[in-house]
C-alpha cells in the first residue's frame, strides 16, 4: 500500500495531515526516512513516526523443504498430505509454494509469505535455472543433449522450450538443467524420446541448493543470503 494511503487510513490522520507528515521528514519505512506519499510499503516494512511505530510490519518468512515421495505441493489436498503437512509453523495458511514438485519428485522445494519474492523468483525473462536430477527406465542417449538444447516443441502449449543442458552421470542417469518450469516439464521432455523418468530430485534452484544436512521431509528456514540470491 502507498505510504500517504497507510498513514491517512488511520483514524487520527487526516490526508492534510498526512501530507504535513511526508514532508516533515518524520516518518521512517525499515529505518529510511520516505518524504515521498506514492511509496509502495509492504506488509512486511516497519513504519515510524518519530519514535513510534506506526506499523511494526509482519516478519517475512522463507523455508526450504526436501520434499519426500508422496506428497503434494499444494497447500490443502482432500485425499493426501501436502508439503504444509511437513512444517510445524504458525500460520501456515499464509505460506505458498515458489515451483511445484509432482507427487513423486523430491528434492527442494521453497515456501514463503513472501509474495513479490516467489514471483520475481519465477518472471519467465529472469530464466532462473532449476537442476534436476534424473533417472530413467531406458539408457539415456548421447543425442538428447542436442534436442534439449534446440528446444523441443510442446503442442498443448504451442511452445518450444528453452534451451535445457543435459549433462549424462551414468547409462541410466543424467542432470538437467532447466530455465523456466513448464507442466510435468522433465518427465515429458524424456517422454519424447518414449524414456519413463523413474526418479525426479530437484538439486537447485534460483541459485539456491537443497543443504544435504536436510534429510526427506525436514526443512530449514533460509538464510539471508539465498534470500538475496534468487530475489
Ligand atoms: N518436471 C516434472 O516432470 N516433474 C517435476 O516434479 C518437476 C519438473
Amino acid at each position: 500500500m502507498r505510504l500517504d494511503r497507510l498513514l491517512s487510513n488511520l483514524p487520527r490522520f487526516s490526508r492534510q495531515d498526512a501530507r504535513l507528515l511526508l514532508v516533515s521528514g518524520r516518518l521512517r519505512v525499515d529505518g529510511e526516512v520516505v518524504r515521498d506519499g506514492r511509496f509502495e510499503v509492504r506488509e512486511f516494512s516497519r513504519v515510524e513516526l518519530d519514535d513510534e511505530v506506526l506499523q511494526a510490519g509482519k516478519p517475512a518468512r522463507y523455508f526450504m523443504l526436501h520434499k519426500p515421495e508422496g506428497c503434494v505441493s499444494a497447500t490443502r489436498d482432500a485425499e493426501h498430505r501436502t508439503v504444509l503437512d511437513l512444517l510445524d509453523e504458525p500460520d501456515k495458511h499464509e505460506l505458498h509454494i515458489g515451483g511445484r514438485l509432482d507427487y513423486n519428485s523430491t528434492g527442494l522445494l521453497l515456501i514463503t509469505n513472501d509474495g513479490l519474492w516467489s514471483r520475481r523468483m519465477t518472471l519467465p525473462g529472469r530464466k532462473l535455472p532449476k537442476v534436476y536430477y534424473v533417472e530413467t527406465e531406458q539408457p539415456i542417449e548421447a543425442h538428447y543433449a542436442e534436442t534439449f538444447a534446440k528446444g523441443l516443441y510442446f503442442r498443448f502449449e504451442d511452445l518450444t522450450t528453452l534451451p535445457a543442458q543435459l549433462e549424462i552421470l551414468d547409462t541410466r542417469a543424467a542432470r538437467l538443467t532447466l530455465h523456466e518450469g513448464r507442466y510435468h516439464q522433465v518427465k515429458r521432455m524424456f517422454g519424447h524420446f518414449q524414456n519413463k523418468v523413474t526418479r525426479l530430485h530437484r538439486e537447485s534452484m534460483a541459485g539456491i541448493s537443497l543443504d544435504p544436512a536436510l534429510a526427506p521431509g525436514q526443512y530449514r528456514a533460509l538464510s539471508a543470503a539465498e534470500v538475496a540470491a534468487s530475489g
